[in-house]
């Protein structure tokens, strides 16, 4: 049966509100594994017409969880960064993502400079998604046309986060 993105907004809202914890947020997980695989949502949001970059899909009036979908169009390595104090589920809908997770090695004194451990390194695929919450560094490399499906807990844009050069250790401010 075809999942929409309706439909997949009204599931979210359900499961966080009887769950805003991990629990809750596995389940939606599971739900965006269905959404990123259907092929009428993908067709959608998804296709080669789709303009190049973030779009907002949707943001809930009630607990403020947000949708958004992005095209690259050009390769990039994104710096390590977090997601301040939400979590994040990200789903592969096209081509792959190569995603890093560091764990911060020093004391967090040095307002500047930061030292980085590799934690886990892996390829996100099409149809995976992943989940991190929001003090876990990580960084994505994405090629031409990576198209994903992100879903956080609040708008990050309104959050602090931390970004950090990954080949230097510079703290970016
Ligand atoms: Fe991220």
């Amino acid at each position: 049966m075809a999942y929409t993105l309706e439909a997949f907004c009204n599931d979210a809202r359900s499961l966080l509100q009887a769950d805003s914890g991990a629990a809750g947020v596995e389940h939606v997980r599971k739900k965006m594994e269905i959404l990123a695989r259907d092929p009428g949502f993908v067709a959608e949001h998804f296709n080669n017409g789709v303009k190049y970059g973030p779009r907002r899909l949707f943001v809930d009036p009630v607990l403020g969880f947000e949708i958004l979908g992005y095209r690259a169009e050009k390769a990039r390595h994104s710096p390590a960064h977090d997601h301040g104090d939400s979590w994040a589920l990200y789903a592969q809908v096209h081509g792959y993502t190569e995603m890093t997770e560091y764990n911060r090695l020093d004391d967090g004194k040095d307002p500047d400079h930061a030292k980085l451990g590799i934690k886990a390194q892996y390829k996100l695929e099409q149809g995976q998604v992943g989940t991190y919450w929001g003090s876990q560094l990580h960084s994505t490399y994405t090629p031409v046309d990576c198209c994903y499906l992100r879903v956080t807990g609040t708008d990050l844009e309104k959050r602090p986060r931390v970004r950090i050069d990954q080949n230097t250790g510079k703290i970016m401010k």
